[in-house]
């Protein structure tokens, strides 16, 4: 797409409208290499040039929190070698772009947990969080190893442990406070969710922290999903009339 053009939608977005937080299911990389002809790892190896572009984007726009799905509970039932690249994509995204997340002032939040992940991408996970924890112009959160349903009973599990211990009455249990038992705690929840690749659901994503969150469901699989797209996405978003269960 033309710099005319870019700068022809950017012109549409309204500044001080921007979403707080926007999360993406990143759907589709399967079937776009399908589509091609090539190997679902080559949809995936695209579907990284998209996170790049995507996350630069969402800085240069000034959006404080950014969730991208990388990965599901579910998603060990792929097959082993499907699997192990996308453990070895991760790695080699970390690696590559870490010096320059850290030079943006990204923080890396993970949410899912990490204990299943093998070693040398727990490793390189642990560094990228620890490297980037005090940075503070954006929020990274890559879902990893993430299910909907493990972080609410997780976080019921960590709660009732602060109540038999008693730092915590019954009596304070609220909806408010029980958000400080999920993986995004001290976070705002998502304005806005976008799922490319045609698929209309949320599996097992935020399920949680989507009470109030604009949907946005496009055709177009994750490979594809480059700026333009996201112009698209936060124009339709500022479009909407968010009520609140109001009137
Ligand atoms: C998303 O693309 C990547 C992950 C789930 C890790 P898919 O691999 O699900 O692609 P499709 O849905 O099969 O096209
Ligand atoms: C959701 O995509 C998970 C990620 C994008 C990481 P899936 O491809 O796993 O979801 P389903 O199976 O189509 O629901
Ligand atoms: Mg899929």
């Amino acid at each position: 797409m033309s710099t005319k053009s870019i700068n022809f939608m950017l012109n549409k977005i309204d500044m001080d409208r921007m979403p707080k937080h926007v999360a993406i299911i990143m759907d589709g990389n399967g079937r776009w290499a399908k589509k091609r002809l090539l190997p679902r790892t080559a949809g995936h190896r695209e579907g990284v040039e998209r996170v790049k572009e995507i996350v630069e984007e969402a800085g240069n726009l000034g959006i404080p929190y950014l969730t991208l799905f990388a990965f599901s509970t579910e998603n060990w039932g792929r097959p082993k070698d499907e699997v192990d690249t996308l453990m070895k994509l991760l790695v080699e995204y970390l690696k590559k772009e870490l010096n320059t997340l850290h030079e943006n002032n990204v923080k890396i939040n993970i949410l899912g947990n990490l204990d299943k992940l093998p070693p040398t991408p727990r490793k390189e996970v642990y560094n990228a969080v620890e490297k980037t924890k005090y940075n503070s112009k954006m929020n990274l959160n890559i879902a990893l190893n993430y299910g909907g349903r493990y972080e609410i009973v997780n976080g019921i599990k960590l709660l009732v442990n602060d109540v038999k211990s008693g730092n915590i009455n019954l009596d304070d249990i609220d909806e408010d406070l029980f958000k400080n038992y999920l993986f995004t705690k001290d976070q705002p929840d998502p304005d806005l969710l976008i799922r490319p690749s045609g698929e209309k659901r949320i599996s097992n994503f935020l399920l949680y922290q989507i009470a109030y969150t604009e949907f946005i469901f496009t055709d177009v699989y994750w490979p594809e999903f480059t700026t333009e797209e996201f112009y698209k996405s936060i124009i339709e978003f500022q479009s909407r009339k968010r009520r609140f269960g109001g009137i």
